[in-house]
């Protein structure tokens, strides 16, 4: 059986720490619920010191739920330590996280006051000593004491190899090395790891632990590199949330170690067919919405579009998928129709609707299907439907609209040009009339010869957005009371009506056997 890693999840501290948003009590526990659904190892449910809201929030999901072990926040001073104490009591397991920095300039910058040293070397003694403390104090409220080493990215290693031997010591039983900055990078981090357990003499008595941030766009990386060198434990958000440009991300950390099992050898708790509702359930409470790219639950991140990737996609969706969209609980592998999609994509998709086609019914299709993709970013089933509908009657095509032109707008007449195909002749005709459609009918009534009646006419949007393909359908009756209905569908509705109307014009006269 391979060595699990431990997850933790500090969605619910470090990832509601995202500029711009905050989480209520009640969202916090249902997310929490969720978490525990997913089958993480440890919550980080908040930072109890920061507020009573927060305060409330712990103490509610350590009350509430079981599973995990909920973890709270303090920085390594007595009060931050007691409120996470006095907030995680009624967990069934429970855990304090204290800390603090230990790069150079954070000693520097954050302990300026003298009361902590003159000197650098002063303060970092000091510093070691509040460390110190502040693990043996939280050791009081529970025996899950787990201690941060913040900006350790940054950090003087030999300084730190020093700081992890003592908290150890004192009794954490597990040390963050967190890349609070984002500063890492993969190597380098893997290694920091690697020296950290050769190097502290007692590392083998705690869990280490990676907590990298996305400043630099390696934090998922950097957590693999940390998980590569012995790390045990890695802190993730759901999507990633988090300070500045966030944490790494927990579904892609999960699924990287599972679907690269071959590689890590290691594996997680991690309940994977939970991660999408996961992901929505964050995205949507703190109001952060996914990237259609986002990797594992990204909208796009099982959608096939270009002719080659369908083509092999349908063969075997091994192909172009190392992960099913299944494994993440996201909705089905899409083949989504635009115009770099192959004829066989799009007849997969006419046989998915119903349809079955020769190739040369393909054939035409398709060169439909090109131009209205061309006009829009997606090409629907509903669009689909309509093209075959317009493609595959079997009429007489006497007559065939080449060219139209209209001219209207407010305090002009419209007016309508059109050149035609009649009976293998090319005729032009111009006219005005009521409205751009009735201008174009009475060209095309002047090119064509004919002048049936207009019985009814309709127009309807068959797909939604501003590139939507407009259906016009008409019906026309000739001097003997001959009706017959015309359909036409362009992204531009006067076209759709003009092709409408030849279209009744061509049914009329193959119904009639004469021009
Ligand atoms: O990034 C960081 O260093 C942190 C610590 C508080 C663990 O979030
Ligand atoms: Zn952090």
């Amino acid at each position: 059986m391979a060595e699990k890693i431990i997850i933790f999840d500090t969605t619910l501290r470090d990832g509601e720490q995202a500029a711009g948003t905050r989480l209520g009590v009640r969202e916090k526990l249902e997310l929490a619920t969720q978490l525990a659904k997913l089958g993480v190892d440890v919550i980080e449910a908040g930072f109890p010191i920061s507020s009573p809201q927060d305060f409330e929030a712990v103490q509610l999901i350590a009350q509430e739920i079981s599973g995990p072990i909920i973890c709270g926040l303090s920085r390594a001073v007595d009060a931050d330590i007691d409120a996470a104490g006095n907030a995680l009591k009624k967990a069934k397991r429970s855990r304090i996280h204290t800390g603090l920095g230990i790069s150079d300039i954070h000693i520097a910058s954050k302990f300026n006051d003298e009361k902590y040293g003159r000197k650098l070397e002063e303060k970092k003694e000091k510093v070691l000593d509040m460390g110190i403390k502040a693990v043996k104090r939280a050791r009081q409220y529970t025996n899950d004491v787990e201690f941060y080493c913040e900006d350790s990215g940054r950090a003087d290693k030999q300084y730190l190899y020093r700081v992890v031997e003592a908290v150890i010591e004192a009794g954490a039983t597990t040390v963050n090395i967190p890349d609070t900055t984002g500063y890492a990078i993969p190597e380098q981090f893997g290694q920091l790891i690697a020296d950290i357990i050769k190097n502290v003499p007692n590392s083998k008595k705690a869990i280490i632990s990676v907590h990298c941030h996305d400043d630099l766009g390696m934090s998922v990386a950097n957590t693999l590199a940390g998980v590569r060198n012995g790390a045990r434990q890695i802190e993730c958000t759901i999507n990633g949330v988090g300070e500045r440009a966030g944490n790494a991300s927990l579904e892609e950390s999960v699924m990287a170690i599972k679907t690269r099992k071959d590689f890590f050898g290691v594996d997680t708790k991690i309940n994977t067919r939970e991660l999408y509702r996961t992901s929505k359930m964050v995205a949507e409470m703190l109001g952060m919405f996914i990237p259609p790219n986002k990797a594992v639950v990204g909208a796009n991140a099982f959608a096939h579009s270009s002719g080659i990737h369908v083509d092999g996609f349908l063969k075997n969706p091994l192909t172009y998928e190392i992960m099913q969209p299944q494994d993440v609980g996201s909705p089905q592998s899409a083949v989504v129709l635009t115009a770099r999609t192959g004829r066989h994509g799009l007849k997969h998709r006419l046989n998915g609707l119903g349809y079955k086609v020769s190739d040369a019914e393909l054939d035409q299709i398709y060169q439909r299907f090109l131009d209205v993709a061309d006009k829009k970013t997606e090409v629907f089933d509903e669009d689909i439907a309509a093209l075959v509908n317009d493609e595959m009657r079997t009429i007489e095509h006497v007559f065939e609209l080449q060219y139209l032109h209209v001219a209207c707008g407010t305090g002009t007449l419209p007016t309508a040009s059109v050149k035609m195909k009649v009976k293998n002749e090319i005729k032009l005709a111009a006219a005005y009339g009521d409205g751009p459609v009735d201008a174009a009918y009475e060209a095309i009534r002047i090119a064509t010869g004919l002048s049936p009646k207009l019985d009814n006419y309709s127009i309807r949007a068959v797909t939604g957005g501003k590139e939507a393909l407009g259906e016009a359908t008409v019906k026309i009756i000739d001097e003997n009371g001959v009706r017959v209905t015309g359909r036409g569908v362009s992204t531009d509705i006067i076209e759709a009506s003009a092709k409408a109307y030849v279209d009744a014009m061509n049914r009329m006269t193959t119904e009639k056997g004469k021009v």
